[in-house]
């Protein structure tokens, strides 16, 4: 082993992987805050081998290493696996995750992948940053705007995914709200690794939270089971444990129209960051008025303290309002638009974010096809970058009354930027080239709360 070292290329390799035993670099790192994110993160990691000794744990610090430092970790890893007839045995790498608790409010924090050693130089590993929220109840208001958010959907891995990933970390957003399909894996999960190493340089620090769309269901033809890498890979602010069923009628990989069987887990929740709550939402479980999913959203919309947070938004696959000609009438979205949309109407949403249609499209409020100014925005953010290209077009060529932008001729993001209680920027970002983009569409979002 030593020996192995003390050729010139043996020293360029210790160099470069730092000082991690074989097998336990950390890859694929990825970051959410918590429920309350000005109070947890988790961080998200895999490796190739499962005994990493001190680099199961993340070393964190809010003054440079110098005395407020934390451990957190020691955890054992999983590991998920899926059998198609197309791609055979998948084994994914070894899947980490870490919570850090107790955080301070509106605070940078470094983390590290090893056991505590408080000094710059004696850092376990290449260090990652990021900040937590404002506290929503102590924070002086000042210091919760503005609060900038990112909004992506359909986001993929080609170049144009690529182009709104650069494009987004530009930005410097307080985190990202990603409304779903984000690899494009469709059960060959090799591609799930490349994707989180796309994404990596943004998605290690600034919390990303997503929710699963058509292409996270990756139903395995040989076992029925579905959303195995989305509940697996990714680690939201989880209510309770997944409850979720196999799904026995035939059907794809990843269907267009789909009703299955995926409660909690990844599959709906919550985070509240400084003066918005978010709840994030799945199409493709039951939606109805006797489901899991509809008692927890009414009664978790019922509860939210418009005083703290006075912005709350939703997201969810499949979008309620969309004049494409792309995924009119799928059965998962006359199910949730017709029992969803009254409540986010009475307990005065925002905005709803999805994806699914490969454009961008904002409406203006609306409630049930009729302009209302208290009712929600609706906004589609298809247009990532996905590998399966833009949206086809139009039902007719004059919009409909309630739309009041779209576009399905270029890819990119939307920023929504809270500036205060009342009032929110909202922008739609479209990709020049990498690194480059421009506002295509800017619009003064009003609270309707206050209204
Ligand atoms: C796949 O996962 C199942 C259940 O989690 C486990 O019993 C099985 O050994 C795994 N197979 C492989 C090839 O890792
Ligand atoms: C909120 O921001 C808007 C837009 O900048 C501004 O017109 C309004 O006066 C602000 N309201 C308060 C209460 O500061
Ligand atoms: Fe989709």
């Amino acid at each position: 082993m030593v020996s192995k070292l003390l050729g010139l290329f043996g020293l360029i390799v210790l160099t470069q992987a730092s000082n991690f035993p074989e097998g336990c670099e950390p890859r694929q790192v990825h970051i959410a805050g918590g429920a309350d994110a000005s109070k947890s993160l988790t961080v998200s990691w895999t490796t190739s081998d499962p005994d990493c000794g001190d680099f199961s744990v993340v070393t964190y610090s809010s003054d440079g290493w110098a005395n407020n430092v934390g451990n957190a970790g020691g955890n054992t890893p999983t590991q998920y696996n899926q059998t198609t007839t197309k791609y055979g045995t998948y084994v994914s790498p070894y899947l980490w995750s870490c919570e850090l608790p107790d955080l301070d409010s509106n605070t940078e924090y470094s983390f590290a992948f090893g056991t505590t050693q408080p000094s710059p130089s004696a850092l376990p590993s290449p260090a990652y940053n990021f900040k937590t929220a404002p506290s929503a109840s102590s924070s002086p208001c000042s210091s919760l705007y503005p609060t900038k958010i990112a909004m992506v959907g359909d986001l993929g891995q080609t170049a144009d995914s690529a182009s709104t990933v650069a494009n987004i970390a530009k930005e410097e957003v307080d985190f990202i709200a990603h409304a779903g399909d984000m690899s494009y894996a469709d059960c060959d999960h090799d591609r799930w690794d490349s994707w989180f190493d796309m994404v990596e340089d943004v998605s290690s620090n600034t919390p990303w939270y997503v929710v699963g769309g058509n292409h996270e269901i990756e139903h395995s033809d040989v076992d029925g089971e579905i959303f195995v890498a989305y509940e697996s890979r990714f680690n939201m602010p989880r209510v309770k444990p997944a409850e979720m069923e196999p799904f026995t009628g035939d059907t794809s990989c990843t269907p267009s129209a789909f009703l299955g069987k995926y409660d909690w887990g990844n599959s709906f929740y919550k985070f509240a960051h400084g003066p918005s709550t978010f709840l994030m939402l799945n199409s493709y479980t039951d939606t109805a008025p006797d489901s899991p999913q509809y008692a927890w959203v009414e009664s978790t919309l019922a509860e939210i303290d418009r005083e703290a947070t006075p912005w709350v938004f939703v997201l969810f696959h499949s979008p309620f309002y969309n004049s494409f000609s792309d995924h009119q009438d799928e059965e998962q979205q006359i199910l949730m638009k017709g029992s969803m949309e009254d409540l986010f109407i009475k307990y005065k949403v925002n905005a709803a974010f999805s994806g699914h249609v490969h454009g961008y499209e904002r409406t203006n409020n609306v409630a049930h096809e009729a302009l209302d100014p208290a009712a929600p925005m609706y906004v589609i953010i298809g247009d990532g970058g996905n590998r399966e290209g833009h949206a086809s077009g139009f039902i007719d060529s004059t919009p409909p009354v309630w739309s009041a932008f779209r576009d399905n001729t270029i890819f990119g993001h939307a920023l929504v930027t809270l500036l205060n209680e009342t009032h929110a920027e909202f922008t739609w970002e479209k990709n020049v080239a990498e690194g480059v983009f421009e506002t295509a569409d800017s619009f003064i979002m009003e609270n309707q709360y206050y209204l």
